[in-house]
């Protein structure tokens, strides 16, 4: 079976944009791919080494958010990445053959530093996440790695160094393959580009119904409609945006009755309400059923077993290939 390797930095809980970006896929996908979901803490530290206090809270909130999109942990291994030490040993050996410069110019990193501000003074930790979420990837020779589209050159990088260190030393990695959701990144409630927990403009999947309808209600539309009959354009508008993502088979009949100005934005937003309450209610009732004391305990114990004893397998053809298994 081929396997699949993905995860998240457990920095808050995960909003819509990781559902079309990658939970999406990991749920349609756990069935033909042995599944590998990492829980990226020490990822997390690159940014947040000055207050780690979140991180139990916040682990605990990403497992919840797989589990209750439909990730069956029978099936799945869910596993922490700092509790796989086969991870940091990997992370060591890939650090000698990738170059400063490559990491510099990756597109996520210059965003991302931007993003938080250090771009003059960057810690080694999160320059060389990549090459970290490489050792993640690569652990347990994942062959495809669901992610949304901004991750794409961080993948990039994880090929790279599979292929580096093929050559260099034996074939031992196959070059993992990113696969996009089929939108490639959901718009934020407030219409900018990218909906993301920094800029405060996303929907939660643990968000309760309340709000999601507030979130909704607020969210800003086409200016041009001021009156319910005034014709509209879709194409700038968030509201649309969710429809093509969530309702695509009524998008095309939305479209046509925005422009011509036969259905008002509260009917519309109202409409894309009740999509959302479909699809996050069962998210909610299975949520209900994993958030019982000690189960998600039990299913990180048990899938970091699974990843750790991929990971010894791992490094034991690693180290054979760099000729560091002295005494085999
Ligand atoms: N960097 C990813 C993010 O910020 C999280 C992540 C860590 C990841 N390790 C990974 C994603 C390995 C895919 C594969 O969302
Ligand atoms: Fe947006 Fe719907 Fe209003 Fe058109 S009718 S502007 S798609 S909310």
């Amino acid at each position: 079976m081929k396997r699949i390797l993905t995860g998240d930095r457990p920095t808050g809980p995960l909003h819509l944009g990781h559902y079309v970006g990658s939970l999406e896929n990991r749920v349609r996908l756990q069935h033909e791919y042995d599944t590998f979901i990492v829980i990226a803490d020490v990822q997390t530290l690159s940014t947040n080494f000055d207050h780690p206090e979140h991180l139990p809270e916040d682990v605990r909130h990403v497992a919840l958010d797989n589990l209750s999109v439909g990730l069956d942990p029978d099936r799945v291994n869910i596993f922490l990445q700092s509790m796989v030490p086969q991870i940091a040993e990997l992370t060591v050996f890939f650090s000698m053959f990738i170059t400063v410069n490559r990491l510099r110019h990756n597109p996520t990193i210059k965003t991302e530093a931007k993003q938080h501000g250090f771009e003059e003074n960057m810690t080694y930790g999160f320059l060389g996440y990549p090459v970290s979420q490489a050792a993640d990837i690569l652990f347990c020779r994942a062959d495809v790695v669901p992610v949304g589209e901004d991750q794409l050159p961080v993948v990039e990088v994880s090929r790279f160094i599979a292929r580096r260190f093929n050559e260099l030393y034996e074939r031992v990695f196959p070059e993992p393959e990113g696969l996009e959701g089929e939108i490639p990144r959901l718009v934020g409630l407030d219409g900018k580009t990218k909906m993301s927990k920094s800029l405060g403009n996303c929907i939660y999947l643990s968000d309760k119904s309340e709000d999601i309808r507030k979130k909704l209600m607020s969210a800003v539309t086409d200016p041009a409609r001021i009156h319910k009959d005034d014709p509209g354009h879709p194409e700038i508008c968030t509201i649309f945006s969710y429809h093509k993502a969530f309702n695509s088979i009524e998008s095309k009949d939305i479209e046509e009755r925005c422009r011509a100005g036969t259905i008002g934005c509260v009917g519309c937003k109202k409409r894309m309400f009740e999509v959302l309450e479909a699809l996050l209610e069962p998210v909610r009732e299975r949520r209900i059923r994993f958030e019982k004391p000690g189960m998600v305990k039990e299913i990180l114990l048990s899938g970091t077993e699974a990843a750790r004893i991929e990971g010894g397998k791992t490094v034991d053809l690693v180290r054979k290939a760099m000729h560091i298994n002295y005494f085999d």
